[in-house]
């Protein structure tokens, strides 16, 4: 054979074995280099982040008035592409500013991309959730105040010309407990310029501010400190326990109303014959006027089914991607707890670590009620139950509560007590179909004992039925 032919065999051998190692090796090569370059870029990232970000998330994304970013759950969802529009954009209606120069910021696109670089670099050994400790700390209360509050309460809380609330105030630090401070900072009151505290602070940090408060307290307090742990949901309704002049309940020290909101509530439950104190909670969050699921019905299709599902079920064409997942409105054992005005405030203020998003921008007060409505009489009490529901109240409770349910049935005039208005929204926007159908279902109560006389299904029913009472067509 020609020799040529033979080192032309062995050349183009030795290439095709060789070849996969040259490939091999380039390959390596350039994730070496693209490690070198990510390297880079989050070292630049560091700088940028002491400058920028430690004041808020912490010198370690432990977080501070902004959430922990060093955090496994948070940092595994959040693509790059992700954190590069929060960071650039911002959050809109909190503190967590725009950085981007597109967005009037003070960061070229490659710092943040640096700094995305940054955050990353965290993600191997992050810790998973909050691990700090859960006593509340006034020192770290302190520094928070200082940050976010002394501008309207002052350094001391005596208000300032802008806010003339004094929260240093004796007898109101005294005569209201944790529960309440936690309620109204989270809550805020945005009609009278007190923003909503519980979308920027963590219920820790919360906590931790209402220890600082407490340092200004000097009498004793009337109603005991309850601490709201910082894992629970604040509950989004205020109690106001009344109690009669004839027997108060160990406990209930104080005749007077134990809330602030006492003031601002329209109807008081008159007192009963009854020496028992009942608690009635009144939402704070509840529609002005009925909502329409008719009119929620198109938002749902176009904005909820993808997750929820068109049946409400949770089962959505996007729901297997996503954990934990949405939330099926046609289990009870999940809905009957709920309460109108905790579905607001998810819908408002979405559900944090889910892709629950807020539609707070996105669809206006007035709409975030129809598609509750929707939601409510379509998936939760579902039209054959509340049909169903229909007769039975007509039998059992339409002579005290009138057929529109507003506590004018021909019987009503003879009771001592005026039947609740059943279309008040502010005091069934808090209360659970649970709480309603335990409510009918006492024995021993003279107006509801329901429980011998109709059975189950009937009562949930009747449940369902009642709640057509706060919503319109
Ligand atoms: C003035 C305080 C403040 C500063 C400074 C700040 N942030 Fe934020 N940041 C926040 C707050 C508050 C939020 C929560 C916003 C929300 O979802 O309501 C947030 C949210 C975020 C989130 C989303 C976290 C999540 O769990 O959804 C990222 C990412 C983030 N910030 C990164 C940064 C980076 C990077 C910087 C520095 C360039 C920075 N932040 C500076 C206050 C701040
Ligand atoms: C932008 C101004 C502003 C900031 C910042 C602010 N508040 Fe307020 N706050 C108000 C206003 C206004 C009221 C009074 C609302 C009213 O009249 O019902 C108020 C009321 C309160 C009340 C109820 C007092 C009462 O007597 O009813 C508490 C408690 C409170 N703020 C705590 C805080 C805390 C804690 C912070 C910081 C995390 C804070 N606020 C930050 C404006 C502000
Ligand atoms: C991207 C997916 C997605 C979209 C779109 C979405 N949701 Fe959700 N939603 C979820 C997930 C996931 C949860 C469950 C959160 C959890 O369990 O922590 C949830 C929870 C909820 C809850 C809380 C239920 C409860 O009882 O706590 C309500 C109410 C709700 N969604 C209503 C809506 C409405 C109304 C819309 C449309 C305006 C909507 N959602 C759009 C994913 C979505
Ligand atoms: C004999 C008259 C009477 C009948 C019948 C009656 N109610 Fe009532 N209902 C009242 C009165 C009075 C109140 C307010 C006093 C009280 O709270 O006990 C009330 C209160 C309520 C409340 C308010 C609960 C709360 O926590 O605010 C609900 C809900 C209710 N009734 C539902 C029903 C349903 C459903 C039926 C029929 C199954 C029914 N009632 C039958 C007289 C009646």
């Amino acid at each position: 054979m020609d020799k040529r032919i033979i080192l032309g065999l062995i050349l183009t051998l030795a290439v095709a074995l060789l070849l996969p190692f040259y490939f091999f090796n380039e390959a390596s090569r350039m994730e070496a280099a693209g490690l070198a370059y990510q390297a880079e870029s989050a070292a630049r990232g560091v700088i940028l982040y002491k400058d920028y970000c430690a004041e808020c998330h912490g010198a370690n994304g432990e977080g501070e008035i902004g959430p922990a970013l060093n955090e496994k759950r948070f940092l595994s969802k959040a693509h790059d592409a992700v954190l590069f529009d929060i960071i650039r954009d911002g959050v809109p209606n909190s503190a967590m500013p725009s950085w981007g120069q597109a967005r009037g910021g003070p960061l070229t696109d490659q710092q943040v991309l640096d700094l995305v670089a940054f955050l990353r670099g965290w993600e191997p050994t992050a810790p998973l959730g909050k691990t700090a400790d859960a006593t509340p700390d006034p020192k770290r209360g302190a520094d928070i105040y200082f940050a976010t509050c002394i501008a309207c309460h002052g350094k001391d809380g005596k208000g300032t010309a802008r806010v003339p609330v004094a929260l240093n105030d004796q007898e109101k630090l005294a005569r209201h407990d944790n529960a309440w401070f936690f309620e109204v900072i989270s809550k805020g009151r945005l009609d009278k310029g007190m923003p909503t505290w519980g979308k920027v602070l963590s219920p820790k940090q919360i906590n931790d501010i209402i220890a600082h408060l407490r340092t200004w307290q000097t009498t004793a307090a009337i109603t005991p400190a309850a601490q709201p742990t910082p894992t629970t949901q604040p509950t989004p309704t205020v109690t106001l326990v009344v109690t009669t002049t004839t027997a108060a309940p160990v406990g209930a020290v104080t005749p007077t109303l134990v809330s602030a909101a006492a003031s601002a509530t329209p109807t008081l439950p008159p007192a009963t014959a009854t020496a028992t104190a009942r608690p009635v909670k009144l939402a704070q969050f509840f529609p002005a006027s009925k909502p329409s699921a008719s009119k929620g019905e198109p938002s749902y299709t176009s904005r909820c089914v993808t997750c929820h599902g068109p049946k409400g079920d949770g089962k959505g064409s996007k729901a297997s991607l996503l954990d934990p997942r949405p939330t099926n409105f046609t289990d009870p054992s999940k809905m009957r707890g709920e309460n109108l005005e905790k579905l607001f405030d998810a819908v408002t203020n979405g559900v944090p670590n889910s892709d629950m998003l807020d539609f707070k921008e996105k669809i206006d007060e007035a709409g975030r009620w129809d598609v509750i409505a929707y939601v409510w009489m379509t998936f939760v009490n579902q039209p054959d139950k509340v049909t169903a529901g229909r007769a039975v109240y007509e039998q059992n409770c339409r002579a005290c509560h009138g057929d529109a349910g507003q506590g004018d049935g021909p019987d009503a005039q003879a009771l001592p007590t005026k039947p609740t208005d059943l279309t008040n929204a502010e005091r069934l926007a808090a209360l659970s179909s649970t709480e309603l159908y335990e409510f009918i279902s006492k024995d021993g109560d003279p107006l509801h004992s329901f429980g011998q006389k109709l059975d189950e299904d009937a009562r949930w029913n009747v449940v369902s039925f009642v709640w057509t009472f706060v919503f319109g067509k």
